[in-house]
Order: C-alpha cells, then structure tokens, then sequence
C-alpha cells in the first residue's frame, strides 16, 4: 500500500505534531511503501524570510531523520527537489474550477479576515493534489483541516481520468478522529499559533520551562485530582503504556501527590523518551554533508517515480516528452 503525506517546515515541531503525524509515519514505513516529504513549497503561502525558510526546512529534514525516518525503507525528500509537481499542478488545474478553488476553507477563511490572499493560496489545493496524484498515493493521512483538500484532489483526479484518459489513482483519506488533540501548556490545543507548545528538541531548559508552565487548577498535595481535564496528565500518557497509563491515573486520584511533583515526573520522561533521538539529532547536526546526501538519494527515488507519471500525463495531454 502507497502512503503518502506531506509536512510543512513551519517552524519547530512540537509534541502535538509527533504524536498525531511524525510517529505514525515511522512506524508506517514499517508495513508500507511510505512516501514523505517536506512541503516547502506549500510554505511559501506564509512566505517571511529566505533565511527561515532555509532554517526551518532543514530543521525539519533532520528531526525526521533523528525520530526515525528511515531512507533505506521510505522515500522522503524535498518538495521543491522534484520540478514535476509543478508542471502536474498546471495540468491538474484545467480540472477543476474557479468557483471551486474559492470555496476553498483554507481560502475562504483568509478572506473573511480580511487579508488579500495571494494567488498562490488559491492554488494550494491544487498544489497539494499533485503531490498526492503524481506519487499513485493509495492512502494520505492527514488532520481534520485538510479533509477538503484531499477531497479536491480526488475530484481533480476523477476529472483528469474521465477527461483525458485513466492514470490517477483515487486517494483516500486517513482521517484519524480517534488521535485526541495534544493540549498545551495552557490546556487548549497544542499549536506554534497559541505560543503554548512543548518543541521536541529544544534545550532541556527551555523543555522545563515549558513543562512548568503547564497551567493547572488549584487542588491541593492532600486533594485528589482528576487526570481526564489535567493537560500534566494527558501529555504525560501519551508516553506510557496502558498499564503506565492506569498506575499514573491512579497517582492522580489519590491524596499525596502535588502538581510540582506531576510536572517533574512528565519532564523526566520527555527528556528520557527523546534522549537517544536528541543525540541522533546533534549527530546529524554536526554532518550536514551527510543530510544533504540523504536528501539527494531521496529526491533521486521521488523523481523516478514522477517522471514516469507525468511522462504518462504528457502522453494523454498530447504535450511531448521532455526526456
Ligand atoms: P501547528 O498548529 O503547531 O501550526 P501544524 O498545523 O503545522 O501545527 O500541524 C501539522 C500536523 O500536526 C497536522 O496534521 C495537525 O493535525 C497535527 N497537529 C498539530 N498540533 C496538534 C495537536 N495539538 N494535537 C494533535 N495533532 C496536532
Ligand atoms: N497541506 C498540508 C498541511 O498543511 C501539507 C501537505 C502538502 C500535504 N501537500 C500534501 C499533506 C500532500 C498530505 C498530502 O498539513
């Protein structure tokens, strides 16, 4: 089965991003033909400096790598490294409409802020359903917010077949509405937008600082607390076994143990799940000649496989091969 997502170097990524996205991935990659990549493009919607999309592209690429992204048994690479996703996306364009692409939520919702939105925000889904549909995507899991998009790029596809001839696999979504959401340290959702985030590879002062601030109410070391609207607690499981899960559950409803104590506990076991990832991390850091090759054999798979598409969409379209 071909998986395939996308993630876009927005910036540091956070505990909320690993336990929904990043993890599922490495361990997809176990059982499928998984295919990952890094959306800079996508972020040039929210486009602020070369130096911080340079910054955080990379700061991506290596937190996939140090968390397990394996090139040996996925393909993962660079957006932009592979041209072809930009001519698809032309093509792709004549299936589908303006009316359509202004319907768009991502769109829809920039313009009733008030902001004039880029032509390139328009193009977004479109951008994104030649990602999918150039790599015979099967299955793209991906949060709630971007149900829209793939349903969009099922559309395109089912459009481009009907019209010009059947190449495109159908993608289906993965929506997993079982992945609660990661709060953050004020409790709502965990997201760079709320500044409440706990970064998975910060320094581990800016990780305590972080764990401290986790707002809490004010029960008492002689109190029970209940762990179901604890945001120490929710964090904290998403770490731990069943079993670990139930005996910390158990801490929290009986008399005896206080707040300090709880986010101790949760920092202690951020800093250890993430120490070995942390040393790959600085590893990696310090050979970066050793990334920039990981992410040329990685663009060199992905370019196999999309030349071949877009050289059977040329054919059906009646524009001649390039090669
Ligand atoms: P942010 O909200 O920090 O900007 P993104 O929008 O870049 O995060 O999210 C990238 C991916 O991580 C998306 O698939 C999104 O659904 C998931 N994600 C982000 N924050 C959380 C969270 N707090 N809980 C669960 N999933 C999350
Ligand atoms: N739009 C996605 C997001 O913001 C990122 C993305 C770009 C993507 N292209 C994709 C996800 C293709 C899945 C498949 O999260």
């Amino acid at each position: 089965m071909r998986i395939l997502t996308g993630v876009q170097p927005s910036g540091k990524l956070h505990l909320g991003n690993y336990f929904s996205v990043i993890r599922k991935m490495i361990q997809y990659q176990e059982s499928s033909d998984l295919y990952c990549f890094i959306a800079n493009l996508h972020s040039l919607t929210t486009f602020k400096s070369k130096t911080e999309l340079e910054e955080n592209t990379f700061d991506a690429m290596v937190t996939f790598l140090a968390l397990g992204m394996d090139p040996q048994k996925s393909t993962f690479w660079l957006q932009s490294d592979v041209a072809e996703v930009q001519e698809l996306t032309w093509y792709l364009s004549t299936c589908i409409t303006v009316n359509q692409l202004s319907l768009a939520h991502s769109f829809k919702d920039k313009t009733a802020k008030g902001i004039n939105p880029s032509a390139a925000l328009y193009y977004y889904p479109v951008l994104m359903a030649a990602d999918i549909l150039l790599f015979g995507a099967e299955k793209v899991p991906v949060g709630k917010d971007q149900k829209q998009h793939l349903e969009y790029a099922r559309n395109m596809a089912e459009k481009f077949n009907a019209n010009y001839g059947e190449v495109f696999q159908i993608p289906e979504p993965e929506i997993d509405e079982g992945t609660a959401l990661v709060p953050g340290t004020d409790g709502q959702k965990m997201s760079k937008s709320y500044g409440n985030t706990i970064n998975i590879f910060d320094s581990e002062k800016m990780i305590k600082k972080s764990v401290m601030s986790i707002v809490t109410d004010s029960a008492g070391i002689d109190e029970p607390k209940d762990p179901d609207t604890n945001a120490i607690f929710q964090i904290h499981s998403l770490f731990l076994q069943d079993s670990q899960r139930e005996e910390l559950r158990n801490k929290y409803l009986t008399p005896g143990m206080g707040y300090g104590d709880a986010k101790k506990a949760l920092l202690a076991c951020v800093l250890d799940y993430f120490a070995a990832y942390r040393k790959k991390r600085d590893d990696l850091l310090a050979n970066k000649d050793y990334v920039e090759q990981t992410m040329q054999k990685g663009k060199n798979k992905a370019r196999a496989t999309a030349q071949e598409m877009i050289d059977k969409v040329r054919n059906l379209l009646g524009i001649p091969s390039i090669t």
